[in-house]
């Protein structure tokens, strides 16, 4: 019997709603076909946005939106974008494949999509091959409201008020794809990018550092010492970070839905690694930034896989399964409890690319099971993280020895939110929980459970979607259920309007 113990006095840091954020960038059907598919398609669309997709997005309250990328961000320029389509320029993605990029989604259709799934942008500038000067043009083209040639120039492409931006990158793995630079360098050219990016009437820039990738500590580091402060005040609001799961090596990877149990604990065991990342990147950004001003953005992670047979290998399109949804869990459980530093995240990516939330083929699209986790967990947004304690054991073979269990509890408006996944493929666990500070007259269960492998297809889309759960049984002390293998459950209850803490009571107050 495992036994977790959750303590609703102790009110944690406030996990921010921008932890559930996405990334979408232009690599093969990510956001051609994935998202967007003009006005004119037979697909059911509202301005070129798939409705099937947004009506999705919607229902899991996206909070926030990375695009153009990843290394198409380095790469993009934003003039390509706006005006007329038809005399939009035609570019190679030299990135991802080498396609047509006609540009036909450009800045006022990520801004339109943004709208329609009701999210906050999040737009990643160019610095490894733009200019200072093209990437505050676009912060004016974007913000500025008043007399100035890139509000003229917005107004003329249809939008005369100014949009709300918030989230800023400043470049994208600007130690690779980005330009190849050292982090001095970066750094360097980070000051010089963010002067120019300014804040217009009532916009305020979200400024976001390009970080390191895994455990390039050197990359913090040296990006920290060269650019977190200047002139004695914090120059960047968060410095990001990029880790994908990877159970195999770059050179022998595996498809999503073709593995073994080695494999399966082998994931987990590298997912867990986010953990420790984050942590030692914290610790030198503390270094630099004692106060802690600078939030850590992970805003790129997931399992990345061989992409399925008969598929544009630079399009990195892969299936999602169980494993993923779990995975998934594990690690927005880390970004929940380390949601003192963390203060944003982005699954990489949205549709069709990667761990993808939705995945399209024509008109048909399918949520995969990573899709229902972020259902699942969407209480969590902006609650207040929870004490808790947890004695599960471990499970494993040899090689990979993970947690059995991976959990966040959370309040909000008085709604206390439990998400609890058993990560052990083979074997059910008994879970006793015990609530202090809280005596609930009833529990609410919802579960997504199904076989490691499983997964949704567009021939049978709901083999893998939530069911209610009623298996909760109350006890003196709380609740207690049963976890089949390979599930995510989550409990909702609120605290009875009669329930005295006799413990936190002075005894003269005592019945
Ligand atoms: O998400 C795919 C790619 O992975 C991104 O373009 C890049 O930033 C990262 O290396």
């Amino acid at each position: 019997m495992a036994k977790l113990v959750i303590n609703t006095w102790e009110k944690k840091s406030k996990i921010s709603k921008e932890i559930y954020g996405q990334f979408s960038e232009h690599i093969g059907r990510g956001i051609y076909e994935g998202i967007f598919v003009k006005e004119d398609s037979p697909i059911p669309n509202v301005n070129g946005m798939r409705c099937d997709v947004v009506g999705a997005l919607q229902k899991i309250k996206v909070p926030v939106l990375r695009w153009p990328g990843g290394c198409f961000a380095d790469y993009y320029h934003w003039r390509d974008g706006v005006g007329p389509r038809e005399k939009r320029k035609k570019i190679v993605n030299a990135n991802w494949g080498g396609t047509v990029e006609d540009n036909s989604f450009g800045t006022h259709e990520f801004m339109e999509l943004c709208r329609q799934i009701g999210c906050e942008p999040y737009i990643c500038g160019n610095v490894g091959s733009g200019t200072v000067e093209e990437m505050s043009d676009w912060v004016e083209y974007l913000t500025f409201d008043g007399e100035s040639p890139m509000a003229k120039l917005r107004a003329e492409n249809g939008h005369p008020a100014p949009w709300k931006v918030r989230y800023w990158g400043v470049g994208n793995e600007n130690w690779g794809c980005g330009g190849n630079m050292t982090p001095v360098q970066y750094g360097q050219e980070y000051r010089r990018y963010r002067t120019f990016c300014r804040n217009y009437g009532q916009n305020r820039l979200f400024c976001i550092a390009g970080g390191a990738d895994v455990a390039d500590y050197q990359w913090t580091r040296g990006v920290m010492e060269t650019a977190a402060y200047a002139k004695s005040r914090p120059n960047m609001d968060a410095l990001s970070l990029h880790y994908y799961t990877q159970p195999n090596t770059w050179e022998h990877k595996k498809r999503a839905t073709e593995f073994e149990l080695p494999d399966y604990y082998r994931g987990f065991a590298r997912a867990f690694r986010m953990e420790e990342l984050i942590v030692r990147h914290c610790e030198i950004m503390s270094q630099y930034d004692p106060e802690h001003k600078i939030g850590l953005a992970v805003d790129e992670w997931g399992a990345w896989y061989e992409v399925e047979r008969g598929t544009n290998p630079a399009f990195l399109y892969q299936q999602g399964t169980m494993r993923d949804a779990l995975l998934a869990a594990v690690q927005l459980d880390i970004f929940n409890r380390h949601s003192d530093r963390v203060v944003m995240a982005n699954l990489a990516q949205m549709v069709n690319v990667i761990h993808s939330l939705i995945l399209t083929e024509g008109s048909q699209m399918v949520l995969t099971p990573t899709y229902h986790v972020f259902e699942l967990y969407r209480e969590h947004q902006d609650a207040q993280l929870l004490g808790s304690w947890i004695e599960a054991g471990e499970i494993g073979d040899g090689e990979s020895r993970i947690p059995g269990l991976s959990h966040t509890v959370s309040e909000k408006d008085g709604q206390y939110t439990l998400t609890v996944s058993n990560l052990s493929p083979v074997e059910s666990v008994e879970l006793d929980c015990y609530l202090l500070g809280a005596a609930p007259e009833t529990y609410q269960g919802r579960i997504l459970q199904a076989d490691m492998v499983g997964h949704n297809t567009f021939e049978n889309p709901d083999q893998v979607r939530i069911h209610a759960f009623d298996g909760i049984g109350k006890t003196a002390s709380g609740m207690k259920f049963c976890l089949p293998p390979c599930s995510v459950v989550q409990i909702r209850f609120s605290q009875t309007a009669a329930f005295i803490p006799v413990g936190n009571v002075p005894d003269g107050c005592k019945a």
